[in-house]
């Protein structure tokens, strides 16, 4: 199984360019299908979750050009059968072929998503939505078949603001009859940039971006050009890293907005960053002071980056607490982290973890446990003294384009070994 071996210390220069939102994009694809027409979508990530997609879709007979960072639909058309365990099994956002399905054809049969080990993970929200749209939801042993004679447009109040949830239900509704209104709606980029590229092939969204999102059904999907948003939470995964080993470090192609969050947390621990339209530069580093966080939902501080941002506190001054609010399992990385020298207690709830901070991290043979926690031991390898390897990193190439040849070419010392 390939490893990744990483020599730590190395100063970073130069410029790191992000790539589109894997977590936009595996929405994006299955969306397509609701689509009439051709469909392009431009800045796609090159990660495994996109193949996986693809694999889908290539059993279910439809027939996509891929490029290195794009997918053109030339059909849409599903032959609309059984999606095995083994397929929807590779990932979370296999979910979305439920929404896309449902809406398209009003019957889905498919086993329950994978995805990584952070959690519970139900999706009784999702197929709650679909039951208030008129379909009838069947669940056995893994496998949910889904059925409607027509779907109508509801009035949906979701109990949490699930990214998940608010995509299939939109999906479902584009094409239902009437109108849909989704109170306390996800927020987050990735749902907005769904939203518009829906509505860029005649949809009829409104309140994008807001808790209560407006949809009114339409009968066609005309074709469409769409390019994916940048990926907030790699953004964020590389400014932590030149917060801690940037020497005129520039992260490009980002949407300083979407990770205001960490930027202000950063900068309350002294990081000195220089924000641009679309960049974040970073000409040196210094000493911090520890700093607390608390996840969110969108606007707030991102679970997807609370595991990258772990050895940052680390290296602080002081004691750090990270709260883990969305997932209940979303602390994995931290034994392997403690295994480098790190200085962290989680509660007993597996709530809160209690960073000492000013640890000097030693290399050492390591494990991805799920993707982010994945690239929270590539930064700890990268800040570590001596040589770091790291075991199962299929997590972390299932999220970051070229995560090796991006870290590479800013002066890191980090490969694939076998
Ligand atoms: N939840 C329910 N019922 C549902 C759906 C969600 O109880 O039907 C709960 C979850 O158990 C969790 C919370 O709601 O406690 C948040 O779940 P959400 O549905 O928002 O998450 P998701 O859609 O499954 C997406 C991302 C995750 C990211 C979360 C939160 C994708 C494919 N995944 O998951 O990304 O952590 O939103 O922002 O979009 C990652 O990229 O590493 C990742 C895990």
């Amino acid at each position: 199984m390939p490893k990744l071996k990483i020599v730590g210390g190395r100063r970073l220069s130069g410029e790191i360019v992000v790539d589109g939102a894997k977590n936009s994009a595996v929405a994006l694809i299955p969306a397509s299908i609701l689509c009439d027409e051709i469909v392009e979508i431009n800045n796609v990530p090159d990660i495994s979750d996109i193949d996986a997609l693809e694999e889908i879709l290539d059993y279910l007979g439809v027939k996509v050009e891929r490029g290195k960072h794009s997918i053109v639909f030339n059909d849409t058309k599903i032959d609309n059968k059984f999606i095995p365990c083994s397929m929807s099994g590779k990932l979370r956002a296999s979910y979305y072929f439920m929404g896309a399905i449902l809406g398209k054809y009003k019957h889905v049969d498919m086993c329950f998503p994978g995805g990584c080990s952070i959690g519970e993970r139900p999706i009784n929200l999702h197929l709650k939505g679909f039951e208030k749209l008129g379909a009838v939801v069947r669940e056995d042993d893994g496998r949910v078949i889904i059925d409607a004679d027509e779907l109508v447009g509801a009035e949906i109040f979701l109990d949490f603001p699930s990214v998940g949830a608010t995509i299939n239900i939109i999906l479902a509704a584009v094409k239902a009859r009437g109108k849909t209104v989704i109170d306390n709606a996800a927020k987050e980029p990735h749902v907005i940039d769904v939203c518009n590229f829906l509505n860029s092939m005649g949809a009829c969204i409104s309140g994008i971006g807001t808790g209560r999102i407006e949809i009114i059904g339409v009968d066609h999907l005309h074709s469409t050009k769409h390019n994916v948003v940048p990926d907030m939470i790699e953004a964020g995964t590389y400014v932590i890293i030149a917060s801690l080993l940037g020497k005129n470090l520039k992260v490009s192609n980002l949407e300083p907005l979407h990770i205001e969050s960490l930027t202000s947390k950063l900068e309350e621990a002294g990081v000195n960053l220089e924000i641009g339209d679309d960049y974040i530069f970073v000409a040196d580093v210094s000493e911090y002071k520890g700093i607390d966080i608390k996840t969110m939902v969108y606007p707030g501080f991102p679970t997807d980056l609370q595991q990258p941002m772990t050895p940052f506190l680390v290296s602080c001054e002081g004691i750090s607490h990270i709260e883990e609010t969305i997932w209940e399992n979303r602390f994995q990385n931290i034994a392997d982290t403690i295994k480098m020298g790190a200085s962290i207690e989680v509660s007993s709830d597996n709530k809160v973890a209690t960073i000492y901070g000013s640890s000097k991290l030693v290399g050492k043979e390591v494990s991805a446990t799920d993707l982010r926690g994945g690239a929270s031991m590539v930064i700890c390898g990268l800040i570590a003294d001596g040589e770091t390897i790291i075991d199962n990193i299929s997590y972390i190439l299932r999220g970051y384009d070229d995560i090796v040849g991006k870290l590479n070419r800013v002066g890191a010392d980090i490969k694939i070994v076998d």
